[in-house]
């Protein structure tokens, strides 16, 4: 109808533009101001002319098609030409519309994706930033192929690096294979911490790590056989964690791939004239843009996080031609970032725009932050298995008879996390309190799983959906109900938004937003209760809204029981 009207006005002033006036075009806050409203300020600016006598042409040129473009009336309130819709009208539109994948736009039909998300560092525990980083890629991952982007996730895991020449020294002096398979991450969490302490007073122990570390660039049997094994230690935690989340990954290749990779990347920086020489090592001199240095091989002639980066960025545009690529780290990455994306431009890749970092913010634990220095170690997978515990605790008091409790204790515990990482804005920190996650009340997890709950009950007790053959929309008209039709339509926009802003909090809030519009109905319009007619109409919005609940928790990789 929007677009209708737009068309329209451009129509009939030939002045503005279809484009120019849906961007105007509002939706006034207070309901009472109509379902849409055209300010007329800016136009009074274009045309020097007083923007209440614009308002009123507006009004006066619309009338006569009000039939035509399902307008109820027409009102002026100062520079406002307000318009207040044909509800049954519209609410037929809408339910229209949402038949067909909500309304949904696929623009990205026939464009690649890469997503580089998660990519945790091996021998290292999975930690809430970690967790935040694969919640939050997975959500955009299923946000863009909901748009029908094809869309290739990325594990770029921490697999290189020096760290891991003193972890073989760790091992070799306080470690055993039989202590590390039966510990796994934190037995060499625990060799490395001491490693780091003893190296203080054996400074030789580092001698000995970097000649591990050169070994292992060396492609000594040995050395890898050891890192090799490290890794297959590490990926079957991650994958323990990736399950009770639900995530899977297109490619595990991490950094360590792109070590012999780096060779040509430096020598297509010395004929492009970028390197320096700098202590021996290699760099970028990035002073004009205001950065530090670029590092691209240390002294011994290794490579680094960021040319390995740069050499994955060439690797994926060649294999995957990506349309985007982004990367989904906390913000104290950014710098880095900015400077590897730096050098892709000034290695002349007009492309190089194409690069996105997505940064998020801390995350902190009951206020305390956590740092594995500190040893205020939280594992993303306690995190998930404690939700699901207290999830279980709450079903026992409140609904001890319900079938099956252990999956609906697993996704509710789980979706709880998921949405209270998504529910803000993701450059924002995040403080994790227990009670605040697993509320059945305000803005969490729970609480919309409930409200699918609660549409989905009712549904049951109706028997299904019927095939309908005529619905009276009229009987949709009421303000409440009506709310609540509008809100349907703003799916679309939510998805579209998060999207561009590569914010699923977007989808969260609107979730909210639509529960609590549900909820609202759900109270008031009674459906079991109600005259045949109103029942199939509400009943028709009761199975429209729980597609919609379910859909958009889908986009934040977030379960709905049937009954809870
Ligand atoms: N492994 C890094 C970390 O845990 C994240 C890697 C992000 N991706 C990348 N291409 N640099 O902090």
């Amino acid at each position: 109808m929007k677009e209708k009207v737009c068309n329209k006005v451009a129509e009939i002033f030939e002045e503005i533009s279809y484009e120019q006036i849906y961007e105007m075009m509002e939706i006034p806050t207070d309901e009472k101001m109509g379902d849409y409203a055209i300010p007329c300020f800016a136009l009074a600016k274009l045309w020097h002319k007083n923007p209440v006598l614009i308002a009123k042409e507006m009004k006066e040129m619309l009338e006569p098609y009000s039939e035509e473009l399902g307008i109820e009336k027409l009102e002026n309130v100062g520079g406002y030409c307000n318009i207040f819709v044909n509800r049954a009208k519209y609410v037929e539109a809408i339910m229209e519309q949402m038949q067909q994948d909500f309304g949904v736009k696929k623009s990205g039909i026939g464009k690649t994706i890469c997503m580089d998300y998660s990519s945790p560092n091996i021998a290292k525990n999975f930690h809430v930033g970690h967790l935040r980083t694969t919640i939050i890629g997975n959500s955009l991952y299923k946000l863009h192929e909901k748009q029908g982007y094809q869309v290739v996730r990325i594990n770029h895991l921490g697999d290189w690096g020096t760290q891991f020449g003193k972890l073989i020294v760790a091992y070799k002096n306080w470690s055993s294979k039989e202590a590390v398979e039966e510990n796994g991450i934190e037995e060499l969490m625990r060799i490395y911490v001491k490693f780091n302490t003893e190296k203080d007073v054996h400074p030789e122990l580092m001698e000995e790590a970097r000649a591990w570390f050169v070994r292992m660039e060396q492609n000594d049997e040995e050395a890898l056989a050891i890192w090799n094994w490290f890794k297959e230690i590490s990926m079957v935690e991650y994958e323990r964690v990736y399950k009770l989340l639900g995530v899977s990954f297109d490619s595990y290749i991490g950094e360590s791939f792109y070590r012999d990779k780096v060779p040509a990347l430096v020598a297509e920086l010395e004929e492009k004239g970028l390197l320096k020489e700098s202590q021996g090592a290699k760099i970028i001199d990035l002073s004009e843009y205001d950065m530090a240095p670029c590092l691209i091989t240390k002294s011994d002639g290794g490579s680094i996080y960021h040319s390995r980066d740069i050499a994955a960025i060439l690797y994926r545009k060649k294999t995957y031609d990506f349309e985007k690529c982004l990367y989904v780290t906390g913000s104290e990455q950014s710098l880095h970032f900015k400077q590897v994306f730096k050098a892709i431009e000034l290695m002349g890749y007009e492309w190089h725009d194409s690069l996105v970092h997505v940064p998020y913010g801390l995350v902190s634990l009951e206020g305390a932050k956590l740092s594995t220095r500190t040893g205020n170690i939280v594992y993303a997978e306690d995190i998930l298995k404690e939700a699901t515990e207290r999830a279980m605790k709450a079903i026992q008091e409140k609904n001890p008879n319900l079938p099956d409790k252990e999956t609906v204790a697993k996704q509710v515990g789980v979706g709880a996390v998921i949405f209270h990482d998504l529910y803000n804005q993701r450059i924002k920190n995040v403080n994790f309190s227990w009670d605040e996650v697993l509320s059945f009340e305000g803005t969490t997890g729970p609480y919309v799983q409930y409200t699918y709950a609660r549409a989905k009950s009712i549904l049951r007790k109706c028997g299904g959906m019927q095939e309908m053959t005529s619905i009276d929309y009229g009987a949709l008209t009421d303000d409440i109900s009506f709310t609540l039709v509008k809100t349907l339509l703003g799916y679309e926009e939510a998805i579209a938004n998060a999207v561009e802003r590569y914010e699923p909090s977007v989808v969260a809030r609107y979730l909210i937003a639509l529960a609590t519009a549900f909820n609202r109905f759900y109270h008031e319009c009674p459906i079991l209760q109600a005259d045949e007619t109103k029942k199939q109409a509400r009943l028709l919005l009761v199975d429209m809204v729980q597609q919609v609940i379910k859909d958009a928790c889908g986009l934040l990789d977030m379960e709905c029981p049937e009954e809870m």
